[in-house]
């Protein structure tokens, strides 16, 4: 019901050869099994789109400014991202918030305003290491949810993308068991559940953190759990390929 979708965040890696040939095996390698969606660097949207234009490989914006236009030096607004047929943007990403100091209410608005301009945001949570020892992992993803839940409400969650990544697993290779990973989904599909079954059931919740070719089939697996958002692997054609590939679909 619900189809698996797997995300590539390149993060700020690549120039335009590496674009290139990353998308030219892209194309060649996948099955089709998965939703795939591609987040480069914003430079490199132009030349995604062209490489992409009829294939069925989506792509994104890892980050967007929730301010209309004008005075707001390096930023990126929604109608430009619109201007080059995004699909996606990457909101809340845990380096946007710990880097950056993206707050709960800075996601928010970024969740509302993509909205407004017809795209899908793809909604970034997940506890530090500190956090999760400290055995309040479900509180901080609960606030984290709540948050956009109080601006959009409920409905929004059926166009939300929801990627829950502890942060301790981002780029650590350490990766959460499907367990693991499946408990925090089930605790946010059950958040979704008690304000909208309907839509908590179309809500799509992928899991990211050092997710690998190796990993990707166990997690992809677990009922909670509709694909993944992949950062250092998805700059490996073969590993990403792979990984899209696990997919049942
Ligand atoms: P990683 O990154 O796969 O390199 O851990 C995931 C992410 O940050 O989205």
């Amino acid at each position: 019901m619900r189809r698996t979708l797997v995300a590539a965040n390149w993060k700020m890696n690549g120039n335009k050869e590496t674009v290139a040939s990353l998308l030219t095996a892209f194309k060649n390698g996948m099955s089709g099994s998965a939703d795939v969606a591609i987040f480069p660097p914003a430079l490199y949207v132009p030349q995604v789109a062209q490489a992409l234009a009829g294939t069925d490989i989506s792509f994104g914006v890892q980050n967007v400014s929730a301010q209309e236009s004008g005075a707001f030096t390096g930023e990126l607004s929604l109608s430009m991202v619109n201007d080059f047929a995004c699909k996606y943007v990457l909101i809340g990403h845990s380096e946007r918030r710990e880097l950056f100091g993206e707050t709960d209410a800075d996601v928010a608005q970024k969740v509302v305003a993509t909205l407004k301009a017809g795209l899908i945001p793809m909604l970034c949570i997940g506890e530090t290491l500190e956090q999760r020892e400290s055995g309040i992992t479900e509180e901080v993803v609960g606030t984290q949810i709540k948050a956009v839940l109080d601006a959009v409400g409920i409905a929004a969650f059926e166009t939300i993308v929801i990627a829950y990544e502890p942060v301790w697993a981002i780029g650590t290779g350490k990766t959460a068991s499907p367990e693991q990973a499946q408990d925090v989904h089930a605790f946010i599909r059950g958040m979704l559940e008690a304000e909208d079954a309907a839509v908590a059931a179309k809500t799509r919740i992928l899991y990211g953190g050092s997710v690998k070719a190796a990993s990707a089939e166990a997690l992809f697996g677990q009922p909670d759990i509709d694909g993944g958002l992949v950062g250092g692997a998805s700059l490996l054609a073969d590993e990403f390929v792979a990984i899209c590939n696990a997919a049942k679909g």
